[in-house]
């Protein structure tokens, strides 16, 4: 009994020391590889589009929107960077009010 405690014990610890390089090697980053793109899709009632880019900080920066044929629509300006995720919304859908829900804003145009 003791002596599996033991053999448990020294296995356990082998898996701690033989995990722990890794984790590190886990946590070291890769330069961001800058990178961007854009799209558009259109048919007779709306129109969709998206971009995105990357700089050679890692900085993210992107939009997509939507727009109906009756030119409702909604754009969402997003970042990310080192400050986290912002996003701001700009549509003229009725009902909305400008607000900042969820450290986001919706302004009505
Ligand atoms: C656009 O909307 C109309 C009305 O809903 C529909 O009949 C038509 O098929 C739509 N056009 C396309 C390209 O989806």
């Amino acid at each position: 009994m003791f002596k599996e405690i033991i053999t448990l014990t020294l296995c356990c610890l082998f898996i701690a020391v033989y995990a722990a390089p890794a984790t590190t090697t886990a946590e070291k980053e890769e330069p961001p590889h800058p990178y961007n793109f854009a799209y558009e899709e259109k048919d007779a009632n709306f129109t969709i589009t998206r971009q995105e880019e990357m700089d050679e900080h890692g900085t993210v920066k992107g939009s997509y929107s939507y727009i109906d044929r009756d030119g409702v629509f909604r754009t969402v300006n997003y970042i990310a960077d080192e400050n986290g995720f912002r996003a701001a919304v700009q549509s003229n859908e009725p009902g909305l009010t400008n607000s900042a829900p969820a450290a986001a804003t919706i302004q009505i145009n």
